[in-house]
């Protein structure tokens, strides 16, 4: 059992770091193999367009995700981390969900069924309380995990929170974060 975590924050150590290394710990105390993967560390380009997947399923841009492709493909449950930038995920996040346009193309195009079905989880922290402040990166979080063929099935959703670190001071988020961990690998 394999769990991928993808963090979307430049902030190191910050709420979606801590939040993810939380999931993480579960997954581990829960028998996974895990592995974090910082996007901001990662030279990645966005979808540039250039639709080579649509012929053979491939991304014809050669950089970071070629790793974390196969990465992704490898994981049994991949967990998803961001804090709220402009009412969505980081530009950070945005750049390797946009390449996996070429895994969407190699599903819902060319009809290849082998990419394998895992579980998703999505983490996402913000500083202010709008009712409607994770009604867009949900969305965008839930079309990604189509095109990766991962089903949504947990989700922790943090308002309120903003100054680095401050999520520790949280009643229940990380314990939160951790027994969703270590629900993605025991269920
Ligand atoms: C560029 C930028 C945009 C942000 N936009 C939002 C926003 O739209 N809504 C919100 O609630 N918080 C917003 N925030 C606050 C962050 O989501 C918040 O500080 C979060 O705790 C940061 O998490 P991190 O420590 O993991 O980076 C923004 C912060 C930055 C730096």
């Amino acid at each position: 059992m394999k769990v991928l975590g993808i963090m979307g924050s430049p902030r190191l150590k910050g709420n979606t770091d801590l939040l993810l290394d939380e999931a993480l710990k579960g997954a581990h105390d829960g028998g996974a193999e895990t592995e974090k993967v910082i996007v901001d560390k990662l030279k990645i380009a966005p979808c540039k367009e250039y639709y080579g997947c649509l012929k053979d399923g491939n991304c014809a841009i050669r950089d970071d995700m070629d790793d974390l492709y196969r990465k992704i493909l490898d994981a049994d449950a991949v967990i998803v981390a961001s804090p709220i930038f402009f009412y969505t995920v980081s530009a950070q996040l945005m750049l390797p969900i946009s390449r996996c346009q070429a895994l969407w193309a190699r599903r819902y195009v060319l009809k290849n069924l082998d990419i394998p079905v895992k579980r998703g989880a999505f983490i996402a922290v913000g500083a202010t309380k709008g009712a409607k402040l994770f009604d867009g990166p949900k969305l965008t979080i839930k079309y990604f995990f189509q095109a990766i063929n991962a089903e949504y099935t947990e989700e922790l959703l943090i308002r309120g929170v903003d100054k680095k670190g401050e999520i520790k001071e949280h009643p229940d988020a990380l314990a939160d974060a951790y027994a969703i961990g270590r629900r993605l690998a025991t269920s």
